[in-house]
């Protein structure tokens, strides 16, 4: 039979000795090849001058890693020992790499935490507890390293375990132990510590081999996203996925999500063979006994309750450069699903060190957020703690495809907004044919001062002398009505740009072009514009160089920023980042407006 499998990842702060800890287990169980062990040898006498074995070099992955002595990336080992196989997750301790420790920990079911025991818990400890739970890990080994250093003293050890104790109080764990460890000299690694007979718990390995980390078959029911459907021929229509929790026979009903449709299970396949049930953790090919509706990103479910919605609240754990501002999209890959969705409020952040709940609207790179969050179409969830499988998700940026995101969803929010979209009888098409013209949005994006608003004022007049239906909406004028709430901080600045997207979305709507002039310095918002308008959407990047626009300081407002007396002023103190897919790109030094006007003409082929 084969071994059981547990997944594992190694995570603390910089130093605190997890490689070596980590190699020291795989070195004196033997769980090394012989030539792995020799080139270990080799390569440690080069590296360090005493001569003797480093372990954590048999756990460096990377080159990078070896330059500059930190672990950089997730670096996955396979091993096995009389009971049991393992896969760790070597994961990195500083800061910046949290999204290698997020993704490490979404792979695993135990975390092992290393404490220096020199140092006791560190704000890195509740960081890395915070994302563990966050993955939905619930087993924890503390792993309370350098003992040696403390003199194997009893003392330090509790007071360390109390510490932890503390820290674990709030937490939903199965599991969370403290194991006084040296890796350096290997004190219940592998062996009992004679340095430590005061302890008579199991060492670390011996812990590992027997934890019981059962899959939840036992549940009295059965979910599973649809990954793909199956259908080698016309008779064989096989729904394929992984059974994320409970366990299914041949005969049970199942009722397909959205659509609500019941059938009984006939046939359940697993890896190609018949078989009567299957559990939780298979892989399974299940085919029913009537034609329902299912396709991928269904949920096919028996006695477990899924909501259906467009919104619901979560905590976040926010991995992009880009910072978090509400009203910004993004793609939410949930199980199965992957859909459109928003960030449409940010409740408050959550202070690392202390749990504290800050109010923000901006949230950075590493931060915790609770936050509520709209979904463009209805999603299958769950909350994380009756369904880790359906209550936890990431965010995808859409311009970068980088995961921006990871996060559970915490409860639903069905009652917040009880809105369904109204069907109209006269639609854009019609609207747009009484006026004779296709809408479009033309959007302009530049530096304060670049010419954006002469550009526009010209197109605008072109545009109406020629029978045309139009509106411009310029930044100054929108800023003094709609927007007028509005500052130039980042947040408000996205809202700035959602909101004229949408007002330019609803004039197209009305048949009418729409020019918009405003900076929308940064690539996000102005895809989120993109995204808001659809393909009516082009963009024209003004390229007036800041020396030029500062230069000419037509409202004076370059000067007054140098003096320091504006915040965030754009191209001063605040970015602007250069377009990358402009639709057409001018510039003010050489040609003249209406040489300008006549590119935008022909670009937009009306
Ligand atoms: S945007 O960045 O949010 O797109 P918007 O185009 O609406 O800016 O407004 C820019 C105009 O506001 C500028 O042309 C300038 O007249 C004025 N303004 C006032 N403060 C600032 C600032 N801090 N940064 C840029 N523009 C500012």
């Amino acid at each position: 039979m084969a071994k059981e499998l547990l997944k594992f990842i190694t995570c603390g702060s910089v130093d605190d000795g997890k490689s070596t800890l980590i190699g020291h287990m795989l070195y004196d169980a033997k769980l090394l090849f012989t030539d792995q062990e020799q080139s270990l040898k080799l390569d440690s006498m080069v590296g360090s001058a005493d001569g003797n074995i480093d372990y954590s070099l048999l756990l460096d992955g990377l080159m990078a890693e070896r330059e500059q002595g930190i672990t950089i990336d997730v670096a996955y080992r396979y091993f096995s020992t009389e009971k049991r196989s393992f896969i760790v997750a070597d994961t990195p301790g500083h800061e910046e790499y949290t999204r290698n420790m997020a993704v490490g920990a979404s792979f695993a079911q135990l975390a092992i935490l290393l404490i220096d025991a020199t140092k006791g818990v560190v704000v890195q400890t509740r960081r890395h507890l915070r994302i563990c739970a966050l993955m939905g890990i619930k087993h924890y080994i503390f792993a309370v390293n350098k003992m040696d250093l403390v003199n194997y003293d009893e003392a330090r050890f509790h007071e360390i375990e109390e510490q932890l104790s503390h820290e674990t109080a709030d937490m939903d764990c199965e599991l969370a132990m403290a194991i006084p460890v040296s890796a350096t000299i290997g004190d219940n690694i592998n062996a009992p510590s004679t340095n430590m007979p005061w302890y008579k718990g199991n060492t670390l390995l011996a812990t590992l081999e027997d934890v019981d980390i059962s899959p939840r078959a036992d549940v009295d029911g059965f979910l599973m996203s649809v990954q793909r459907v199956c259908r080698p021929n016309r008779t064989f229509r096989g729904f394929q996925g992984e059974i994320a929790t409970g366990h299914i026979h041949v005969g049970d009903e199942v009722t397909s999500l959205p659509s609500g449709e019941t059938a009984k299970v006939s046939e359940i396949l697993i890896s190609d063979k018949n078989a009567d049930e299957a559990l939780a953790g298979n892989p399974v090919t299940v085919t029913l006994d009537r034609e329902i509706d299912v396709s991928r990103g269904c949920v096919l479910s028996r006695n477990i309750s899924v909501d259906s919605g467009r919104e619901f609240l979560a905590e976040l754990l926010w991995m992009d450069e880009v910072k978090l501002v509400r009203g910004r999209n993004y793609y939410l890959k949930l199980a199965t699903q992957t859909l459109p969705a928003v960030i449409s409020d940010i409740r408050y952040k959550i202070d690392v060190n202390t749990g504290d709940h800050i109010q923000s609207d901006e949230v950075e790179k590493n931060e915790l957020a609770v936050c509520g969050v709209s979904v463009g179409e209805r999603a299958l969830f769950s909350t994380f703690s009756a369904m880790p499988e359906l209550g936890s998700f990431i965010l995808i940026d859409r311009v970068t495809n980088a995961t921006a995101a990871c996060g559970i969803i915490l409860k639903a929010e069905r009652n917040k907004r009880n809105l369904s979209w109204q069907q109209v009888d006269i639609d854009r098409q019609m609207r747009e044919e009484s006026l004779g013209q296709k809408a479009r949005t033309i959007w302009f994006t530049g530096l304060s001062g670049s010419g954006k608003s002469a550009i526009g004022n010209a197109l605008e007049k072109r545009l109406h002398s020629m029978g045309m239906h139009t509106m411009l909406l310029d930044g100054d004028n929108v800023r003094m009505g709609l927007n007028r709430d509005l500052s130039f901080s980042e947040a408000d600045r996205a809202e700035n740009i959602r909101r004229i997207a949408e007002v330019a979305r609803l004039l197209n709507e009305a048949g009418i072009i729409v020019i918009t002039t405003f900076i929308s310095p940064l690539r996000i918002d102005r895809h989120n514009a993109r995204i808001i308008i659809g393909d009516s959407y082009s963009e024209v990047y003004v390229n007036t160089p800041l020396a030029v626009c500062e230069q000419r300081d037509v409202k004076g407002l370059y000067k007054r920023a140098r003096a320091g007396e504006i915040e965030f002023f754009t191209g001063i103190n605040s970015p602007y980042e250069i377009p990358r897919n402009a639709d057409v790109t001018v510039e003010t030094v050489e040609s003249s407006i209406e040489e300008n006007v006549d590119k935008i003409m022909e670009m937009l082929k009306l």
